[in-house]
C-alpha cells in the first residue's frame, strides 16, 4: 500500500479502500463512517497549514480511492487526475462553498465531488449577525480603547454607533444561510428586509409576512419584506447589507467602487460569504473616504492576507474566516464529508434533499445509505434516491 513520506496519522490500517483526508477534523464520528465502510484512513499530519497541490499529489500517490479535501486547496485538473490515476473515483470537499474545485475537471476524470450544506447554515448566519452587531455598535474598536487603558469616563458621545430596530436588512442571496440570518435579524431586531435573489425566498418571506401580523397582534409595527429585481436597490434601501451568495463568475467583484458609493454613509456592510465578492481594494478606499460607513469581514479577496490598508481602519471588523466554526458544526461537516466519500465508494445513491441533511448527523441512529450531497450527481450519471423511496 503506498504511503506518503507527509506526515500521517492511520487508522484502519488493513481496510480495503485507501482514503485520505488533507486535514485533522473535528470528531471522530467522521473516521468511524470511513471505518465502518471499510476504509484505511490518512489523515495529513502536517503542520504547514496549507497544502499545495504537489503536497496532496504526493498523499493521493499510486492507489488511493478517495479524498477529503479542504476549502484552501486547489482542486482542478491536475488533482483529479492525479486522483483517478490512483485508482479513486471520491472527493469531498469539507465546506459547503466549493469555487476552489473544478468540478467540470472532475467530472471528466469520473470523480464525485460532494460537498457540506446545510449543517453550517445556522452557525454562519450566526457570525455574521455576530459581525453585524459588532459594527453596528463598534465593539471591537470600544474593547481596544478599552484595552488601551483609554477609558476615563462616560461621555454622552464615547462610541455612539447604530441602533439596528425598525432599520432595514439587505440580504444579497438569500439561500440557506441569507434567510437564516435574515430571519435573526428580523426576530431579534425587528429590522425590515430587502433582498435580491435569482430565485424568490418563499419561507423567507412567508416568515416575515407572519411574524409581522404577530408583532401587530402585540400591538408592535409591523416588519416587512420587499424582493427586488436589482443588488442597486438593495444597496439603495439597506442600512446594513449582509451577502450570501455562492462565488461564480457571477458574483466575482459583485460589490465594487460604484456600487459602494450608492450605499448609504452610515450603512454596515457585512461578508461571511467568500472574499472576491468584494473588491476589497475599493472597499478600503470607501472605508478610508466615509468614516462612518462600516465593514464587517470573515472572508478577504487573497486569503490569508488582507489589502493594504483595511488592517489600519477602525471602522473595520475583522476576522478569520471563523464563520462555520462552532463544534456542532464542524463535527457535522467532518461527517457528512465522510459520508459523501464513504457512500460513493460503498456505491450507495445519491441522497435527494441537500437542503435537508439531517438523517446523517443524528447519533442516535444509523446513517442513510447514501452520498448526502454529490454535486456532480447527474453529470456523473449516479442514482438519486426520490423522497418516495425512503
Ligand atoms: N464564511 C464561511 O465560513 C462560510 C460558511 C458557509 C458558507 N459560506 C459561503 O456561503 C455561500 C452560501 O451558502 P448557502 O448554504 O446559503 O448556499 P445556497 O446555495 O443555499 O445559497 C446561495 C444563494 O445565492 C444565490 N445566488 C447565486 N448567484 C447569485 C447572484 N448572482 N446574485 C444573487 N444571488 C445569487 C442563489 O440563488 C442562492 O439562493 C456558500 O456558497 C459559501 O461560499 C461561507
Amino acid at each position: 500500500m503506498a504511503t506518503s513520506p507527509l506526515s500521517v496519522e492511520v487508522h484502519n490500517p488493513y481496510g480495503r479502500f485507501r482514503v485520505i483526508s488533507t486535514k485533522p477534523m473535528p470528531g471522530s464520528r467522521w473516521i468511524n463512517i470511513l471505518v465502518d465502510a471499510g476504509c484505511r484512513v490518512e489523515v495529513c499530519t502536517e503542520k504547514k497549514t496549507i497544502l499545495s497541490v504537489a503536497d496532496i499529489k504526493e498523499l493521493i500517490g499510486s492507489k488511493c480511492d478517495g479524498v477529503i479535501g479542504q476549502l484552501t486547496e486547489d482542486w482542478g485538473d491536475e488533482l483529479f487526475a492525479a486522483l483517478k490515476a490512483a485508482g479513486g473515483h471520491a472527493f469531498s470537499n469539507m465546506a459547503v462553498g466549493y469555487n476552489n474545485v473544478n468540478v467540470e475537471a472532475a467530472t471528466r476524470n469520473g470523480v464525485a465531488v460532494g460537498n457540506t450544506p446545510g449543517v453550517l447554515t445556522e452557525t454562519t448566519a450566526e457570525l455574521a449577525a455576530a459581525l453585524t452587531l459588532a459594527a453596528a455598535r463598534r465593539v471591537v474598536e470600544a474593547d481596544s480603547f478599552m484595552r488601551a487603558g483609554k477609558y476615563d469616563g462616560w461621555l454622552p458621545t464615547l462610541f455612539i454607533g447604530n441602533l439596528l430596530k425598525g432599520q432595514t436588512v439587505g440580504i444579497i442571496g438569500a439561500g440557506r444561510i441569507g434567510s437564516a440570518y435574515a430571519r435573526m435579524m428580523v426576530e431579534g431586531f425587528k429590522m425590515n428586509v430587502v433582498y435580491y435573489d435569482l430565485y424568490q425566498a418563499t419561507r423567507l418571506e412567508k416568515f416575515v409576512t407572519a411574524y409581522g401580523k404577530f408583532l401587530e397582534s402585540q400591538g408592535e409595527s409591523p416588519v416587512t419584506w420587499k424582493r427586488v429585481s436589482t443588488v442597486e436597490d438593495v444597496l439603495r434601501l439597506a442600512d446594513v447589507v449582509s451577502l450570501h451568495p455562492v462565488l461564480d463568475k457571477t458574483t466575482y467583484h459583485l460589490i465594487n467602487k460604484d456600487r459602494l458609493a450608492l450605499m448609504k454613509k452610515t450603512a454596515i456592510i457585512v461578508n461571511a460569504s467568500r472574499g472576491p465578492i468584494i473588491d476589497e481594494v475599493a472597499l478600503v478606499q470607501h472605508l478610508q473616504a466615509n468614516p462612518e460607513f462600516r465593514a464587517a469581514l470573515d472572508v478577504f479577496e487573497d486569503e490569508p492576507y488582507m489589502k493594504p490598508g483595511l488592517s489600519d481602519l477602525p471602522n473595520a471588523v475583522v476576522v478569520p474566516h471563523i464563520a462555520s466554526a462552532s463544534k456542532w458544526t464542524r463535527e457535522g461537516m467532518a461527517t457528512l464529508a465522510a459520508a459523501n466519500v464513504a457512500g460513493k465508494l460503498k456505491g450507495c445513491p445519491v441522497w435527494h434533499d441537500a437542503n435537508n441533511v439531517m438523517p446523517f448527523l443524528d447519533e442516535s441512529s444509523k446513517p442513510p445509505a447514501a452520498s448526502p450531497s454529490i454535486v456532480n450527481a447527474k453529470n456523473l450519471g449516479l442514482k438519486i434516491l426520490t423522497a418516495a423511496k425512503l
